[in-house]
């Protein structure tokens, strides 16, 4: 715990929300003292083994390893928003999630929570910035306007470019979170007008983990922080420096209405019969083809359900700029090169059932049309060289 006056204003700041200010240091306590018990702790390490892809035999270490953890301070920086990340992370549904990241980590400073303001609340940003130097985790919300000298967002007088520039450099590890944070979100879609970026552009040289999704997942927030206080390192990013735990597969190889889609139902109209019976959404615009993210297994809401299930289409909230790129979402994916987009893998399958001996090709022409998706998909959505999005293509 830390000391002195200004000290307080952090964590107390942030904790007499709930009127915990003298909260134990130690993990077990600290979360029994919030009615968490040990077998659902465990029930938590079990869910960030399961979601970082670990084995089984990691549950017991990831524990032990949380509880000798000291607790490292958090700063969470709000710029340009809607708080949806905050939300979700705060109101996650598991209902050990946002209780045990919470307990993990001194939450120093989050102007969303915090009941510190003004300028005994930037002494605290300050404070933790100089004296946990090297140490501290960074994280970030929202994107960063660049326009009009940062005008478009300032916090005591400083631009969120100012704010970002003094603060990340300096931390242990930087995480964007959510979609604004990342690539500039919607506030940077066209046209831009507060000629917004997302934190990594704004910190070139600065390692940034960057946490797509709008708003990105409490389970892929926590399992992050977990990784990095149990192993003290973070997960294997990919190109984007996103977890690879949370994007190594498309959603549409995981949607549990795949099976439909081979056998070519779909979806014509909004609430038709193939809507009811739960049908494939691809005709609907669902962007699950060409979007990687473990949506399909992690889910929203207490693991109860995600958009695919709850009958709407993905609109690749995940993927790299998918305001612009992704858009319009209630229109079908453009042609798969080499096979219309059309062309299912159903109907390629009835194809060659006839005229070619049965499942080895099958799985072959599957395999291929996968693959070609998935170039597809990985074209679609590399790391642009310009700042300019993607042409809309019919
Ligand atoms: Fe699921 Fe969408 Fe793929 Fe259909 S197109 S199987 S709804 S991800
Ligand atoms: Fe986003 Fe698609 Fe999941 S829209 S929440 S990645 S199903």
């Amino acid at each position: 715990m830390h000391g002195g006056e200004d000290r307080n204003v952090g964590n107390a700041g942030v904790w007499n929300v709930e009127g915990e200010e003298n909260m134990e240091s130690n993990l077990m306590e600290a979360l029994k003292a919030r009615g968490i018990s040990r077998r659902e702790f465990l029930r938590f390490c079990g869910l960030m083994a399961g979601t970082l892809a670990l084995p089984a035999g990691s549950i017991g270490q990831i524990a032990k390893a949380l509880e000798a953890r000291r607790r490292p301070v958090l700063v969470w920086l709000e710029f340009q928003d809607c708080a949806g990340n905050s939300e979700s992370m705060l109101r996650s549904g598991h209902p050990t999630v946002a209780d045990v990241v919470l307990n993990l980590l001194s939450w120093e400073y989050h102007e969303l929570i915090m009941a510190g303001a003004g300028t005994r609340a930037e002494a605290v940003l300050k404070r933790v910035v100089e004296e946990e130097k090297g140490k501290f985790i960074a994280v970030v919300e929202g994107a960063i306007p660049t326009g009009a000298d940062g005008a478009y967002c300032t916090i005591g007088g400083r631009s969120a470019l100012d704010i970002i520039r003094e603060v990340c450099p300096n931390a242990a590890i930087t995480v964007a979170m959510g979609s604004c944070a990342w690539d500039g979100g919607f506030v940077r879609s066209a046209p831009n007008p507060t000629k917004a970026i997302g934190t990594s552009e704004a910190l070139p040289g600065v390692r940034v983990v960057n946490m797509g999704g709008c708003p990105a997942n409490a389970v892929n927030m926590a399992a992050l922080l977990t990784h990095y206080l149990a192993f003290n390192s973070i997960p294997e990013l990919d190109a984007y420096n996103r977890p690879l735990f949370a994007h190594a597969n498309l959603i549409h190889d995981q949607c549990e209405k795949r099976a439909n889609y081979d056998a070519g139902r779909f979806v014509e109209e909004w609430g038709d019969e193939g809507h009811v019976k739960g049908y494939c959404l691809y005709h609907m615009g669902c962007k699950g083809p060409e979007a990687t993210y473990n949506c399909p297994t992690v889910r929203w809401n207490d693991q109860t359900s995600w958009p695919v299930k709850a009958g709407h289409g993905c609109i690749a909230c995940a993927s790299y700029r998918f305001w612009d790129k992704m858009s319009p979402f209630y229109k079908r994916l453009p042609s798969v090169p080499g096979f219309g987009a059309d062309v299912t893998a159903g109907n390629i399958g009835a194809a060659f059932l006839g005229a070619v001996a049965g499942a080895t090709a099958l799985h072959a022409v599957g395999s291929a049309v996968r693959r070609r998706v998935r170039a597809g998909a990985d074209a679609r959505t590399k790391p642009a060289k310009k700042d300019e999005p993607r042409e809309k293509e019919e």
